[in-house]
């Protein structure tokens, strides 16, 4: 499965622990940065991975900053995209199960790496389970044209 991933300067040294973690399970890992701890600008990853999920070049997401948040509210903000922020493996599964979520972020400052490899392993093994979920995300999707 092919993951793109990103991350902010908070983010840099769990992003490394991520990325080798999935890679040892096998996962095909494409890096959009931040490559140093440089201050830098947590929307502009967001964007890369996001752009990327979106067209289909990437399966799935991730995206990693102090929070979480910032990265989730500009990834939301591409179309195709329904990214959730996670600190806990349950509501990463429902992400995927219920939300049909394709951006996970989380936040470095929030959780710790072996509970971060949990939810990302959690969200990355879970599918979709379409049927009355279907026509709900439906319904989110539909949202971004009503503007
Ligand atoms: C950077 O200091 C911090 O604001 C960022 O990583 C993130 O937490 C924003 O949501």
């Amino acid at each position: 499965m092919k993951i793109g991933i990103g991350c902010d300067h908070s983010a840099l040294d769990m992003k490394e622990e991520i990325i080798g973690h999935l890679k040892e399970k096998g996962y095909e890992i494409t890096d959009f940065g931040t490559y140093t701890k440089d201050s830098t600008d947590y929307p502009i990853y967001a964007e890369k991975v996001a752009r990327a999920v979106a067209s289909g070049e990437q399966e799935l997401g991730i995206l990693i900053c102090g929070t979480g948040m910032g990265m989730c509210l500009a990834a939301n903000k591409v179309k195709g995209i329904r990214a959730c922020v996670c600190s806990e493996p349950y509501t990463a599964k429902l992400s995927r199960l219920h939300n049909n979520a394709n951006i996970l972020c989380f936040g470095a400052r929030v959780i710790g790496p072996e509970l971060a490899k949990m939810i990302t392993d959690t969200f990355l093994e879970a599918e979709f389970e379409g049927g009355r979920h279907a026509r709900r995300v439906q319904m989110i999707m539909d949202l971004e044209g009503k503007d």
